[in-house]
């Protein structure tokens, strides 16, 4: 090759490298998404597979083992967690046989060349939550063995490992300091043994920490000890600071291990997010101080006080997902950096140049046709206003009406129509869905008021999990009905 010819060779690399370097070619160390499908209209999982590489969304963790979400993945590289739910630990805990045939249909059938990156398989979610009263505290430790031993057996065990995500309820500390970190005692016996046993088996542990849920749980809480800017009045421990309570509270998960003879177990952050409507504190604006402050920190690989260095997490989550319980809170249902349809909902940089972007929203997503359903206004008798606005609520999703949500401004009518739409929506437009004993119509003009999205919904590829519309649905529709008459 002429020198020349070699040269420009040369430049042109040089110029393809440093191009790449610009758009962050490699996304975020460390950096994972969930993705839930607690939802009555999924995106198609290979519209949504696309997304994530779009985003250079290198880590997945699910909550169950779909196949056709799993089969999407193949090919990818993209590392994945399957999820095992709560409600197999039983079965999985007393019935070794059931384990093997978990792992011959939900691993073994994805893993051939060109198949899916499987490493970690998630037994149960949360199985310790204090809400439930210890109902999961004898089948968890077992079935988690039971997992482990039938992907040992299967040949993948070196590459594909157990663990539990816990809530950080599961540990706490006696005072405010993580120094005094230690397991919750109807926990502690148990949770001595599993972290044991993850620290022979090389897993990782994984813990879902909620800076929000501080917040909403204690209106004492500083505000500012929820983000990042180092703003709050510090904590100090020892020879370290605390100026953010996820540092704070990971270290006091860094001490508990300490205290259970493990102290060099790799922590995994399994969920970390911020909502973005429900709660007077869950808005985009809030959600994005709070993802940027988090993301600097994981490019900066500044880890924590008690452990510096890298750090891997799942963020919490990808999707709304419209049909979660929301006995924890109306927040429940707004949890995604994308909205229900794949599209982006505020600045987040995840090629972590930190500039204000949005993220690359889903491509080729179908929606339903440009029809609403709200009030008609013709009518004048609205006595049966009260029934109709809760049967519309229980069977959809109110929780963007309410103090400090998106759609609180909304009038009497206007939160009739909101209502209206949302099981019209949910119904697929279908003619009798926007009846409601003649107080309602179709309407072809953008119901949307101001900040208030009336929402198309898409058509739905996925299985219709409508059928299962959930009791506290219900519940909050009855409140809502309650809370709209006064
Ligand atoms: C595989 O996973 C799916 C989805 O989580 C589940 O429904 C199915 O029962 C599992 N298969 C076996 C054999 O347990
Ligand atoms: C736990 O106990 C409380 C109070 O006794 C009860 O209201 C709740 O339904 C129980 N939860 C579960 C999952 O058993
Ligand atoms: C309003 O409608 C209700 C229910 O259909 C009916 O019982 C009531 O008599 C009506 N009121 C008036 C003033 O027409
Ligand atoms: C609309 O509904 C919201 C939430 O239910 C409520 O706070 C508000 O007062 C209602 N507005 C009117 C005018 O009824
Ligand atoms: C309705 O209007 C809102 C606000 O301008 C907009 O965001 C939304 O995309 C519109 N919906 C449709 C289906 O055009």
């Amino acid at each position: 090759m002429a020198r020349a010819e070699f040269l420009l060779g040369a430049f042109c690399v040089l110029i393809m490298v440093s191009f790449d370097h610009a758009q962050g070619a490699d996304g975020i160390d460390g950096i994972g998404v969930n993705w839930g499908n607690i939802a009555s209209h999924p995106l198609d999982p290979h519209i949504v597979v696309n997304m994530l590489k779009d985003n250079k969304i290198k880590k997945l963790k699910l909550f169950d083992a779909d196949s056709w979400t799993v089969s999407a993945l193949a090919g990818t590289g993209i590392e994945v967690m399957l999820g095992i739910p709560n409600d197999q630990l039983k079965r999985f805990a007393n019935d070794y046989g059931d384990c093997k045939d978990w792992v011959k249909e939900n691993v073994t059938k994805h893993i051939y060349d060109g198949g899916v990156n499987i490493r970690y398989v998630a037994v149960g979610n949360e199985p310790f939550l204090k809400a439930y009263n210890g109902s999961n505290l004898k089948t968890t430790f077992p079935a988690v063995k039971n997992i482990q031993k039938a992907l040992d057996e299967a040949g993948h065990g070196d590459k594909i490992k157990v663990t539990v995500p816990l809530n950080a309820d599961v540990y706490e500390s006696g005072s405010d300091k993580p120094s005094d970190g230690r397991f919750r005692k109807d926990t502690e016996d148990i949770m001595i043994q599993m972290v044991k046993f993850f620290n022979d088996n090389k897993s990782p542990f994984v813990v879902n920490i909620y800076p929000f849920l501080s917040l909403f749980q204690n209106p004492d809480f500083p505000k500012d000890f929820a983000f990042f800017d180092g703003a709050g009045k510090p904590i100090q421990d020892r020879n370290l600071q605390y100026t953010n309570v996820f540092d704070a509270n990971h270290d006091t998960l860094v001490w508990a291990l300490k205290r259970a003879g493990v102290p060099n177990l790799k922590i995994t952050v399994g969920e970390v997010g911020w909502p973005t409507d429900g709660d007077k504190n869950a808005n985009p604006e809030l959600a994005q101080k709070f993802y940027s402050g988090f993301l600097k920190r994981m490019v900066a690989k500044k880890g924590t006080p008690l452990r510096p260095g890298p750090m891997d997490v799942y963020l919490f989550g990808l999707l709304d997902e419209d049909m979660k319980s929301v006995a924890p809170g109306h927040f429940e249902r707004h949890w995604g950096i994308f909205r229900y349809d794949g599209q982006p909902k505020f600045h987040l940089d995840f090629t972590g140049q930190g500039r204000a972007v949005m993220p690359v929203g889903a491509k080729g997503v179908q929606y339903q046709d440009k029809k609403w359903c709200v009030f008609n206004k013709d009518i004048k008798n609205l006595s049966l206003v009260p029934k109709e606005i809760a049967y519309a609520c229980a069977q959809s999703d109110c929780t963007s009406l309410g103090y400090g949500c998106s759609c609180q401004n909304l009038d009497m009518l206007g939160n009739v129509s909101y209502a209206f739409n949302m099981y019209f929506q949910m119904n697929d437009q279908s003619v009798e869905a926007c009846h409601f004993n003649g107080l309602a119509k179709i309407v072809t003009d953008n119901a949307t008021k101001g900040e208030c999205l009336f929402p198309i919904q898409i058509v739905s590829s996925g299985e219709m999990l409508k059928v299962m519309i959930k009791g506290s649905a219900f519940l909050v529709g009855l409140f809502l009905s309650f809370i709209t008459i006064m």
